[in-house]
């Protein structure tokens, strides 16, 4: 199975049997949209919100970040408009009896994904928040996303933070979604992990940011009201183009586009398709998402709707607080609008990068998880070529105990050592140091490359900081070391 073949279904099995993702409660037949991260998907999807957060918050000046509570006062959703307008349409099909959620404008257009026509007559709606107790008779719904909890903490932030336009705030966090129909492993769930940045701007002011020159397939409402096909195009010349119409959409969506890329992603599988009107949500001024070539077809990946002011006047008018912030020397002031609000699923990003990571390699006869060293569970595993060497064995678990001060190392001395480094392979370990006799005569190790299986001979001495420079990809690997000829690939 090549990795362009793989099915969501056997991405979902290879999760399984290596310990990424486990259907949640799967002893007692498991709970349809609820997923449990295993001992390496833990790592694999801390390792990419903490990337995730590095990016968008750490190296930024222009962006804080929050964490706020998953269950808070219902009267944000009522101001927030999603007790009214968080709904699906629920359409049962004629002929498979299933039930399925639609879009409102695809009501009398669709059929069900069986073939079957959709009774349309009977279509109905249906609030997508999970309501919970709270105390003896109070209520509350679990947060459908992450970000009314930025907009409540807008004014405390921006004070205590010291925040001038434009500036974002960030959080990462559960969100929870009464889906009708969850679907496809982890891409429609019922409990996911939201990463978001509300971006708070002077409508009046340009970006002061540089759109680039990365080119990615534009597909504009336009171009779907017209039935055409999308086109590949430089972000630049998209807003150029008038077709994005604010730079600072055009900024973001390749800011995002970006972060994808940098750590691996294939850059070929996406592009940014903007909602036609009907398909907007009901506080989106303009909507572009930013989608990806799944298996099942181009989905949304991480929305980017323009949603003007209207939340935080939202919030004024229903608690009462002022929203407006001192915007220049002369006391005027403002409600700031959120220009762009990217917000990325962190399960459909993990989903992305096994995706582009997974190749069966036919020599090998091994799956080979070409993850970014970034996003991989363990950065390298120390292997003694023979176990029953007490010598290497006792020099192996000194390197081990060594480098695991720095990174997350794995120790493994069980089978060939072929055995050893597919194992490796399968779960996207970048570096496999074995040790051997040689190690005992002149200390030092061979470094085997994932990607390539070609391997270097290196000084023990030298290990930690060849291996930092290697996962930081700041030397290429046959540089970093005395290349030799492998026999175990
Ligand atoms: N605050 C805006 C917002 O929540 P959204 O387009 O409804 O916008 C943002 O959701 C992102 O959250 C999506 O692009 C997707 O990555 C993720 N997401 C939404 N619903 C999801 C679900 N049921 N399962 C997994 N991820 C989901």
């Amino acid at each position: 199975m090549e990795n362009s073949k793989l099915s969501v279904d056997e991405l979902a099995m290879f999760c399984k049997r290596k310990g990424f993702v486990y259907p949640s409660a799967e002893i007692y037949g498991g709970f349809a949209g609820f997923w449990d991260f295993g001992h390496l998907g833990v790592e694999v999807k801390n390792n990419l919100k903490r990337e995730w957060w590095t990016f968008h918050v750490q190296k930024r000046d222009d962006i804080v970040g929050i964490d706020g509570a998953i269950i808070t006062n219902p009267k944000v959703w009522e101001a927030s408009g999603h007790v009214a307008n968080f709904s699906d349409i629920i359409v049962i099909c004629k002929k498979c009896k299933k039930a399925n959620k639609i879009d409102k404008h695809e009501i009398g257009k669709v059929k069900c994904p069986c073939g079957g026509e959709y009774d349309f007559e009977k279509a109905r709606e249906f609030q997508s928040m999970f309501k919970t107790n709270v105390g003896i008779d109070g209520f509350a719904y679990l947060r459908p996303e992450t970000a009314q909890l930025i907009f409540t903490n807008f004014k405390f932030v921006q004070e205590n933070a010291r925040m001038k336009l434009p500036f974002g705030i960030a959080q990462i966090g559960k969100a929870f979604r009464n889906e009708i129909a969850p679907r496809d492993f982890l891409f429609r769930m019922r409990e996911f992990e939201q990463m978001e940045i509300e971006y708070f701007v002077n409508p009046k002011d340009k970006c002061p940011y540089k759109i680039g020159d990365s080119e990615i397939f534009v597909y504009s409402a336009e171009m779907q009201e017209k039935n055409k096909k999308m086109e590949k195009m430089k972000f630049i010349d998209a807003y150029k183009k008038g077709i994005i119409k604010t730079d600072w959409h055009a900024y973001w969506l390749e800011q995002e586009f970006l972060w994808f890329v940098g750590l691996g992603a294939n850059k070929e599988k996406f592009r940014i398709r903007q909602h036609m009107k009907d398909e907007k949500s009901h506080y989106a001024y303009d909507t572009w998402d930013l989608e990806y070539e799944f298996p099942f077809g181009w989905k949304e990946l991480q929305g980017m709707a323009n949603r003007t002011d209207y939340d935080l006047k939202q919030h004024e008018k229903n608690s009462g607080v002022s929203m407006a912030i001192v915007i220049n020397e002369k006391g005027e002031k403002l409600i700031p609008h959120v220009v762009c609000e990217p917000s990325q699923g962190v399960e459909r990003a993990f989903l992305v990068f096994m995706f582009d990571a997974y190749e069966y390699d036919k020599k090998r006869e091994n799956v080979v998880l070409h993850l970014h060293p970034k996003l991989a569970c363990y950065k390298a595993a120390v292997l003694p070529i023979v176990r029953v060497d007490k010598d290497i064995v006792k020099l192996a678990k000194e390197i081990y105990e060594d480098l695991k001060n720095e990174y997350n190392v794995l120790y493994d001395e069980s089978g060939s050592i072929g055995k050893r480094y597919a194992r490796n392979d399968e779960i996207g370990t970048p570096y496999c140091i074995a040790v051997d006799e040689q190690s005992l005569k002149d200390k030092s190790i061979t470094v085997r490359d994932r990607d390539t299986t070609k391997q270097i001979r290196v000084k023990i001495s030298d290990l930690k900081e060849v291996l930092k420079k290697l996962l930081n990809r700041e030397i290429e690997f046959e540089k970093a070391g005395k290349v030799v000829e492998t026999r175990v690939k």
